[in-house]
């Protein structure tokens, strides 16, 4: 594994294809002085001062950090991983949390527009009551496995999900899918309806006006299976396309190889987009239930 001062870098507990990367204290306590140069609000305002912040957590590594997560984002044997600090302590906090992870994301590629807060970035809680129109803040459902960005225009090739707080929660787990991992990837993959275009929309929550078209299944460069998906926003137009899309949910949900993992808070993790799957389990009831999450997507530069 490799070794990187200020950092405890070892293979994820439930998965060999996640790195976990704990940041020891000291890079904590270096990390505080040129987070403080900005506040939220130029971060949202002024794009540049992103970079400048990544660029204050790389120069701790010598610039050997955003080399080593973007080998991992980008091999298809791991393409994920989770990173937090090593010790919680009070200087860890949400502001800290958006920064860590906007100098996370500012090292692998440029986020995109989210629509649902006008921002590079989303905030949001799941709480006991919702009344939204996705699964995203449904408590009491699972989210089932798929990939982000299906029903927009810009290209996701990873996603960034960071757990800021949460309260009185049990259940609500994280569940990641590797496509190779996956009992059916082949079968799915192979079937024509996987390389024929679906219609995408998106409920009025996402505040993305247009549909898209495009495949469930594609090829990367090796010829090896992609995805992009998710069980709410396709719009079968006839009986097959219904049909393969109630199989494919049946089989990804189904799956025995599927990680399972309560992330504690204070993580991020970052996953390639295109062959990671991701869901929630759901939580168990809680009238004071809350977790705040923040989530970036994005393209690699
Ligand atoms: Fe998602």
């Amino acid at each position: 594994m490799q070794k990187l001062n200020g950092f405890e870098i070892t293979e994820y507990k439930n998965s060999k294809r996640i790195i976990d990367i704990k940041i020891e204290n000291e890079i904590i306590d270096k990390l505080i002085f040129p987070f403080n140069k900005f506040n939220i609000t130029a971060l949202e305002y002024k794009p540049f001062t992103r970079f400048t912040i990544a660029k204050s957590l790389d120069d701790l590594t010598n610039n050997k950090l955003s080399k080593f997560i973007n080998l991992i984002i980008r091999d298809r044997n791991t393409g994920c991983f989770i990173i937090s600090p090593k010790q919680i302590s009070s200087k860890i906090d949400d502001v800290f949390l958006v920064k860590l992870s906007t100098a996370i994301s500012h090292l692998i590629g440029t986020p995109n527009y989210d629509a649902m807060t006008g921002k590079y970035y989303a905030r949001f809680f799941v709480k006991h009551q919702d009344k939204s129109d996705s699964y995203l803040r449904k408590a009491y459902t699972n989210m089932d496995l798929h990939t982000d960005g299906t029903y927009v225009k810009e290209i996701t090739d990873w996603l960034l999900m960071t757990k800021l707080e949460e309260k009185n929660v049990r259940g609500g787990e994280t569940a990641m899918l590797h496509l190779d991992d996956w009992e059916h990837c082949g079968e799915l993959f192979n079937d024509p309806l996987g390389a024929q275009d679906f219609v995408w929309s998106s409920p009025k929550s996402k505040n993305v006006e247009y549909e898209v078209k495009h495949s469930i299944f594609s090829k990367d460069q090796k010829k090896q299976p992609q995805i992009s998906y998710i069980d709410q926003f396709p719009e079968p137009k006839n009986m097959e396309q219904g049909l393969f899309l109630q199989k494919l949910s049946d089989s990804l949900e189904g799956s025995k190889n599927k990680i399972v993992t309560k992330l504690p808070v204070s993580s991020l993790i970052v996953a390639n987009n295109h062959f990671w799957l991701h869901g929630r389990k759901s939580f168990k009831e809680n009238k004071n239930l809350s977790r705040e999450l923040l989530r970036i997507r994005g393209s690699f530069f």
